[in-house]
């Protein structure tokens, strides 16, 4: 049926400022150009990267912005650019990453800094010197797109942005290849893993999940899964990882003693820019000061506790994110230890075709991570629920 006679309003989630989301009734979405399709959500996710928004500290979001950029669903509209690329009533996983496919970076498969896709390219120079790909439900600097926690979606680009679905795999095995699976793939493959290398992957959520599984999957000797979530550091250990509370013990001393005293030779930081703030470490306090009275917008521990303890020669990988500025950095450490930082925005569809055959050949089920499933309406609620980690929660999938 057309969206344009469907009697009700659709709902979608929206933010209105910090710790504010509402299911709201907003329009339908249209096709606008001939590139575009709309696909009818069948199920979403909260991830990480909301939290930054729900929190406000990433800059340019406005009150009515529909969020989410994990989404999947059924293809009911087309453009006629899609011709031959897309039909009606394809299933389709939609990257987070909306990407042109023939800019000189997406023909290297940079997908997430495409030249073309993001609308508000002039702010974002400003902002980060270049611009960056456009990006669904997220700051106005990436394109201001309508996010997926709704029951439709514009997809603009439709016939380069989609990722198909087999039949024989169900919404909670395909969903997030539109985003955690690639990301922790991605922050194994920035670390070029050797098979002597122990890994230390810095926060147990959706996304350190991925990348503990990814980095055993790459062929990583060990690999140490850092946080304080019990239920996190339990998640790690079934799958082999060795787990550090870092509530209860120093991470440097734990890591220096699994390694010789040498350190891992990668670390991946999976917790970004709103790492925990407490009293056994004390620069976290600090750092959110700063934040409060907006004299930077990231909060460093991690990457600071990753600059230090990584073995010299060794790789930082992030995939956190970071939204502008960040103080005490040891730079000198970085350079005297001959370290490699490598960080981005996932380039989600680089790495899909080769995630679709690990899930198909059974070798991982990405729905493992999944804690929480709910109606879309519950949503704002759910937020609450995955930012406090409060019954247990690691994943939420929301069901428009
Ligand atoms: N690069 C990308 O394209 C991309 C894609 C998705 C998510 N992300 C980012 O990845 C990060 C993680 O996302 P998520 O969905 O797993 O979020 P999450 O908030 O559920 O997980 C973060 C985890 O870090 C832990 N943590 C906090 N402080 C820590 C510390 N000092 N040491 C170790 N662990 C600590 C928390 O307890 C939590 O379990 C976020 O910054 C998110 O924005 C990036
Ligand atoms: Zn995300
Ligand atoms: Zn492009």
């Amino acid at each position: 049926m057309p969206l344009a006679i469907r009697e009700t309003p659709m709902r979608a989630l929206a933010w209105h400022g910090k710790e504010d989301i509402r299911c709201d009734e907003v329009s339908d979405p249209e096709i606008l150009h001939e590139r575009d399709a709309i696909v009818k959500v069948t199920s979403c996710a909260i991830c990480g990267s909301d939290l930054h928004l729900f929190h406000n500290f990433i800059p340019a979001m406005l009150p009515g912005d529909i969020v989410g950029h994990e989404m999947m669903g059924e293809v009911v509209e087309v453009g006629r650019g899609t011709a031959g690329k897309l039909r009606k009533g394809e299933r389709i996983v939609v990257p987070f990453t909306i990407f042109c496919g023939d800019c000189e970076q997406c023909r290297r498969g940079n997908f997430s800094v495409c030249e073309r896709s993001n609308r508000n390219a002039a702010l974002a120079e400003k902002a980060f010197g270049h611009a960056t790909a456009g990006l669904f439900g997220y700051t106005h600097l990436t394109g201001g797109y309508p996010g997926g926690q709704a029951e439709y979606v514009r997809v603009p680009l439709a016939d380069t942005t989609h990722i198909k679905v087999p039949d024989a795999l169900t919404d909670e095995q395909a969903l997030f290849l539109g985003d955690i699976l690639p990301t922790g793939w991605q922050a194994a493959k920035q670390c070029e893993i050797e098979p002597s290398d122990t890994v230390a992957v810095w926060g147990c959520g959706p996304v350190g999940q991925m990348a503990i599984r990814s980095a055993m999957l790459q062929g990583a000797r060990r690999v140490v899964a850092i946080d304080e979530i019990p239920e996190r550091l339990g998640m790690a250990e079934a799958c082999g990882a060795v787990a550090v509370d870092f509530s209860q013990e120093s991470v440097a001393e734990r890591l220096a003693e699994l390694t010789d005293g040498k350190g891992p030779e990668k670390c991946i930081d999976a917790v970004g820019m709103e790492n925990h703030v407490g009293l056994d470490q004390p620069d976290t306090l600090l750092d959110r000061a700063k934040q409060m009275t907006m004299l930077q917008t990231d909060r460093g521990h991690v990457l600071r506790e990753m600059i230090r303890v990584c073995r010299p020669a060794g790789i930082l990988s992030i995939p956190g994110v970071y939204g502008g500025l960040m103080d005490k950095v040891p730079i000198g450490l970085v350079m005297n230890k001959g370290l490699t930082i490598r960080a981005a925005q996932t380039h989600v569809t680089r790495w899909t075709d080769e995630l679709l055959k690990i899930i198909e050949d059974g070798l991982l089920d990405p729905s493992f991570v999944i804690t929480h499933t709910a109606p879309l309406e519950d949503g704002p609620e759910m937020y609450r629920t995955f930012r406090d980690k409060s019954d247990g929660c690691i994943k939420v999938v929301l069901k428009p």
